[in-house]
This record gives structure tokens, C-alpha cells and sequence, in this order.
């Protein structure tokens, strides 16, 4: 057998269907060009059309499969919507990474009703209705792949955790509880979970450079994270060579967590 035949036993996820959520921007524009060169045919949930298009384009340039659906995912409605939507694009997937995300910082003393509600909506109550949506027949057919993007923060407090910390700490229980239903059926469910990344989501924090290069140094590789240092977990993850790995939080930090 080749090198490369035998690359692509382990890792090809030709023939495959995915569903990425916040696939259009940062991290997880990053698991979409990965999943989608690795073969997947892949579906990207998010808002604003102009990024959406933008994403599938540039794979679709490139030969890929790709497709795009526009939902909110603040609201079971967009959820549910957005859901029937995505699986008619390539039909039911086998992989849903669940990536889109918010972060909304006001200090703990002015945290409202609002910003709990929305960051508990996006961030872990869309993840668990998609997994509600697409778990059962992953197991049904015998073959799934559900990777939850959490958070450094659902292991500790770092600038206004807030509601968006307990959101990941709650979507790393998710993971858990998710991998014990279906796991016995062929469905892995497993967390990434970023340090800090240089993406649009913490734009401001990063417009401080001496903050930026104090969390580099917090590493242990000298840097901060970029969206691409998630393409190769997210393909193991969703592939075949996976399969005994369920219920597990990944860090892809460069060792921020163990420094
Ligand atoms: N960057 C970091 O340092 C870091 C650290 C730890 C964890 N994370 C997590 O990693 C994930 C990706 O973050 P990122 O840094 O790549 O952020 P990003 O660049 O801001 O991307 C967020 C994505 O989520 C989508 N989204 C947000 N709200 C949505 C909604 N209501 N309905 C549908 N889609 C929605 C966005 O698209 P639209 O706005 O068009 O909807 C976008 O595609 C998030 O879950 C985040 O919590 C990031």
C-alpha cells in the first residue's frame, strides 16, 4: 500500500457530508476549507450572506463540495429552519461541527437576562437542537462525527467569562452527555477547545499588541493560535481513525492550558 492510500484510509473523508456552523468566519471558515479538501461534501450555517458566499466560493474554486445556508441560530425557529435547510444541500450529514459562537463581555455586576439569554441560545442550546436533529440518525445508520468548538474558558475564568464561560463549560457537558447516548452506535461526540485565536471574534483584544504578546507568552510554542491550527484536529475528529476517541475535550492551545 502507498504512503498516500494509506494517509487517506485514516484520514479521507470522501463521501461524507458535513454541517459546520459558523463556518463562514475564523475558526470554523478554517474546519470548512479542512473537512471540505479532506473530501466532505459541507454544508456552512451562518448569518450574513456576503461571508457565507465568500467561503463556499473559494472551495468551490477549488473543486470542492460546498453549500451555504443563511440562519440565525439565536432562536429554536433559525435552528430548526436552518437545520432542514442544511440537510437538504447534500442530504443528512455524518459530521456536524458546531462552531458558530459569541462573545459578549459586560462585567459580571451588569451582566442581564439578555446577554445570558442570547449566549446560552447560540453557544449551547443550537449545538444541543442540532444534535437532537442529526444525532439520532447518525446512529441509526451506524457512522457520526460531532465536534463542539467550547473554550479555554469552560475551565477557567479569563477577561469577563460571564454567561460565555458557563455557555462552554455547559457545551463540554454536552459533549459528555451526547457521547454516552450515541457513542455505542457508531457517533463520537468530542470538544476542540481554542486558547486565544487571532479571529473577528476578539477583534478588540487584539488592538491591544501588549496584551496580545502577554497571552503569546502564556503558550508554550511562543505564540498566539491561528484558525489553520484547527484544520488536522478537525479532520481526525471527523474521520474514520477516530473512532475510539468519544467524550474527550481536545486542547488546541499550544499549551496555554498547561503552562
Ligand atoms: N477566537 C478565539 O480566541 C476563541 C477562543 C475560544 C473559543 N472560541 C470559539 O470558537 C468558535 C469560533 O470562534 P471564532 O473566533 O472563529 O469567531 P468568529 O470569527 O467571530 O466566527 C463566529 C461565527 O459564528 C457565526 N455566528 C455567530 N452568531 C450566530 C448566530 N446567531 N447564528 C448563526 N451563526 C452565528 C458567525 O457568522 P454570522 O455573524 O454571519 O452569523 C461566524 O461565522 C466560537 O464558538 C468561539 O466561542 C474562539
Amino acid at each position: 500500500m502507498s504512503a498516500q492510500s494509506y494517509v487517506s484510509e485514516l484520514f479521507s473523508l470522501e463521501g461524507r457530508v458535513a454541517v459546520v456552523t459558523g463556518g463562514s468566519s475564523g475558526i470554523g471558515r478554517a474546519i470548512t476549507g479542512a473537512l471540505a479538501r479532506a473530501g466532505a461534501s459541507v454544508v456552512v450555517v451562518a448569518r450574513r450572506e456576503a461571508e457565507l458566499r465568500e467561503t463556499v466560493d473559494e472551495l468551490t474554486a477549488e473543486d470542492c463540495r460546498a453549500a451555504w445556508v443563511s440562519a440565525d441560530l439565536s432562536t429554536a425557529e433559525g435552528v430548526r429552519v436552518g437545520a432542514e435547510e442544511a440537510a437538504a444541500a447534500f442530504g443528512e450529514p455524518d459530521i456536524l461541527v458546531n462552531c458558530a459562537g459569541i462573545n459578549l463581555r459586560p462585567p459580571m455586576t451588569e451582566l442581564g437576562e439578555d446577554v445570558w439569554d442570547t449566549t446560552m441560545a447560540v453557544n449551547l442550546k443550537a449545538p444541543f437542537l442540532l444534535g437532537q436533529r442529526f444525532g439520532p440518525g447518525m446512529a441509526e445508520r451506524g457512522y457520526g462525527r460531532i465536534i463542539h468548538i467550547t473554550s479555554q474558558q469552560a475551565h477557567r475564568a479569563f477577561v469577563s467569562s460571564g454567561a460565555y464561560g458557563v455557555s462552554k463549560g455547559g457545551l463540554e457537558s454536552l459533549t459528555r452527555s451526547q457521547a454516552e447516548a450515541w457513542s455505542p452506535h457508531g457517533v463520537t461526540v468530542n470538544s476542540l477547545v481554542p486558547g486565544f485565536v487571532l479571529t473577528p471574534l476578539n477583534a478588540r483584544l487584539q488592538s491591544d499588541p501588549e496584551k496580545v504578546a502577554a497571552l503569546a507568552a502564556r503558550t508554550m510554542v511562543g505564540r498566539n493560535g491561528l484558525a489553520e491550527d484547527f484544520a488536522g484536529a478537525a479532520v481526525f475528529l471527523a474521520g474514520r481513525s477516530s473512532a475510539y476517541v468519544t467524550g474527550q475535550s481536545l486542547f488546541v492551545d499550544g499549551g496555554f492550558s498547561v503552562h
